[in-house]
């Protein structure tokens, strides 16, 4: 059984300004992890730390050196910052850096050494990956989104628990926050679904959705909640449904 739990970086970080780590919020969702930290892979977002060095340099359109090490170097103080505050609880957390695990072709993974992740769950490890830069080999640099990880992760790992926390309370259909949505659902929401309030290069909802849609369609269900509310990180990984269900079409 594998476990992969994602947290948006609308929730770890101020997105509206260079490098904000909202520190209680991490603090608090590391002891929501502590109650279930067994068989996890843990995946963040790059919030104000990624997206907006990236945007600066114009990556991924752009193969700039400099912005690839800038970026790089500023998502890893998040990283830090959550591996530190799962140590405050006792676990033992190790970073993955995905620019230094993955190569993408045409802004997707192609490969991932996902051995070594399998390694450090067995030993009760709790892999720490996140949204990063990384080497496109067909167009020299690339962006892996925290979104792709988890559906990447979650097909190769055939993960059976697969939550994503972000900033609303699901997929929003005006007011209503649907209960489950299927690629059927797409036409008639289409309107709705939009990209992110804060400054995101990955797409906001709608490029979690698509990538959750697929692996959906590869028969692994997840669910988008609200990381923010008090307890649902926890509820999620035990396996409660406290979000929207992205499930295949029925
Ligand atoms: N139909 C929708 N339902 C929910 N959120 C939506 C919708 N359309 C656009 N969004 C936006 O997507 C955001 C979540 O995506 P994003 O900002 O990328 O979060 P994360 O940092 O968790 O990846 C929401 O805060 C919201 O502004
Ligand atoms: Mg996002």
């Amino acid at each position: 059984m594998v476990r992969i739990l994602k947290i948006g970086g609308s929730i770890l970080t101020d997105k509206s300004r260079p490098q904000s780590p909202r520190q209680e919020e991490i603090d608090r969702i590391a002891g929501e992890i502590a109650s279930a930290s067994a068989d996890l892979v843990l995946v963040h977002g790059a919030g104000s730390y990624g997206h907006m060095p990236a945007r600066k340099f114009g990556l991924p359109q752009n193969f700039d050196r400099e912005g690839l090490l800038q970026t790089h170097q500023s998502v890893k103080l998040l990283n830090d910052l959550v591996v530190q505050a799962l140590v405050r609880q006792g676990l033992f957390p190790l970073p993955v850096h995905p620019l230094s695990s993955a190569l993408l072709r045409d802004g997707r993974i192609e490969r991932m050494d996902v051995t070594i992740i399998k390694e450090m769950v067995t030993r009760g490890i709790i892999p720490v990956l996140h949204g990063d830069v990384a080497i496109d080999s067909s167009k020299g640099a690339g962006i892996v989104s925290g979104d792709q990880l988890v559906s990447y992760l979650a097909r190769v790992l055939k993960a059976d628990n697969v939550s994503l926390g972000t900033d609303v309370d699901g997929v929003l259909c005006g007011q209503v926050c649907l209960k489950t949505i299927d690629r059927g659902d797409l036409p008639r929401m289409e309107e709705f679904i939009g990209g992110s309030n804060g400054v995101d290069v990955t797409g906001g909802m709608r490029g979690k959705l698509m990538e959750l849609m697929d692996l959906a369609d590869q028969g692994t269900p997840s669910q988008i909640f609200n990381a923010s509310r008090e307890g649902l990180v926890k509820r999620a990984l035990a396996g409660e449904q406290v979000g929207t269900l992205v499930r295949r079409r029925a």
